[in-house]
């Protein structure tokens, strides 16, 4: 028996059926094996996507079994995993008899599953807009504590279950609108609030709290981990959050980074209350806990945000490139304590960093950066 709790996650998830530790071409062989004809239209529906005829959503509801489903789950287990574990750990001491937790986005119910298995004092509703992902989250889990029920939760129909305690959800909003890459490295809250990208997330996200809101108590409250590229993502979602009627908790939230993909763990109270101010925001991704390491990259905003954060900074060499369009580039490489670093930033607002170890920077250094 595995013997800490990410562990024993871990190995609930594989008897589930989730894949674990296999490259993503392995992953691709056998999905395709597993969706046969599904598979021209799943790469038919990539090729619109791509051309921006269509929405990556609609994959979804393209997987013709509960096992194709779970190897297309596969695709970013880890971070299934992690997302599944910080929401369970942060909601493990609330776990009370009589709570009902519903799973925002379910899928084929893996995290449900968890949460129904381990808690039976509890009551979970795993909850998909997906009529496939109910039919087989019914098939993969027959627990008397464990209800499916179909709902798109970005709708115009009300919540077909009792108020909730706890509404978790890994993953569960798929943002369609298009990121705007422009203002990504301004740290100017107020700007970035003003742009075109963040008042079309707000009204994107805003039907999904809406929604959440109302499936859950008055008191009650909700956790979920998002795919986040930039500040401005946050600052969207919580204007959207408080809009519905949640207040953000900043202090208990994170930024997790998973295969150097950065994702949020947002934490909601169901109450009105003052907003935390876009300086405590910002805080919250300055002060974020992601341990410097070689091998890191950031891009946009955290590049800078993460940068400003190394201590001990030295810039050892830099060089200043004209790129296109009339801007200019400079490209630093440093060290910061036994961590070396090059990082870029543009005039056009790019920036990006990469974090390289110390014997990478006396490579660069004898080989000239710009090499
Ligand atoms: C990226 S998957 C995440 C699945 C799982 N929670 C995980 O962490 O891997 C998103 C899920 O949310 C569901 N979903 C997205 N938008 C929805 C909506 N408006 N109403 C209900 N379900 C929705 C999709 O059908 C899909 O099953």
């Amino acid at each position: 028996m595995a013997d800490n709790l990410k562990d024993q996650m871990k190995s609930f998830f594989t008897d589930f059926g989730i894949i674990f530790d296999k490259d993503q071409e392995y992953l691709d062989r056998l999905l395709r094996h597993q969706m046969r004809n599904a598979c021209r239209k799943i790469d038919h529906m990539h090729a619109k996507v791509d051309e921006g005829q269509a929405e990556f959503r609609s994959n979804w509801a393209w997987t013709p079994t509960a096992r194709a489903s779970n190897v297309l789950i596969s695709f970013w287990a880890d971070a299934f995993l992690r997302g599944s574990h910080e929401v369970y750990s942060a909601i493990k001491p609330l776990l009370k008899p009589g709570v009902r937790i519903a799973d925002m986005g379910c899928f084929t119910g893996a995290l449900a599953a968890w949460l129904a298995t381990n808690h039976p004092e509890c009551k979970v509703f795993g909850i998909d807009g997906n009529p496939k992902a109910i039919e087989f989250a019914r098939e993969l889990t027959n627990l008397p504590n464990a209800s499916f029920v179909q709902w798109d939760y970005a709708g115009d129909t009300a919540a077909p279950i009792e108020a909730c305690d706890i509404l978790v959800s890994t993953l569960g909003i798929e943002f369609c609108v298009d990121d705007d890459f422009s203002w990504k490295c301004s740290l100017d809250t107020k700007k970035l609030r003003e742009s075109e990208f963040c008042r079309r997330r707000t009204a994107e996200v805003l039907p999904y709290f809406t929604r959440w809101r109302e499936a859950c108590k008055p008191d009650g409250q909700l956790l979920a981990v998002l795919r986040v590229k930039n500040i401005d993502h946050d600052l969207s979602i919580v204007e959207a959050a408080h809009r519905a009627g949640w207040t953000f908790d900043t202090a208990r939230s994170a930024l997790l980074l998973i295969g150097g993909r950065l994702f949020r763990l947002m934490r909601f109270a169901a109450r009105e209350s003052q907003q935390p101010s876009d300086a405590e925001i910002m805080a919250s991704w300055q002060n974020q806990n992601v341990p410097p390491q070689a091998g890191q990259f950031f891009d946009f905003v955290l590049a800078v945000v993460v940068y400003e954060s190394l201590a001990d900074k030295c810039v050892l060499v830099s060089d200043d490139r004209r790129i296109q369009d009339g801007h200019a580039e400079r490209v630093s490489v440093g060290i910061a304590g036994d961590i070396g670093f090059i990082f870029e930033r543009s005039t056009t607002g790019y920036a990006e960093l990469k974090l390289i170890s110390l014997s990478q920077v006396n490579a660069l250094l004898r080989s000239g950066i710009a090499a």
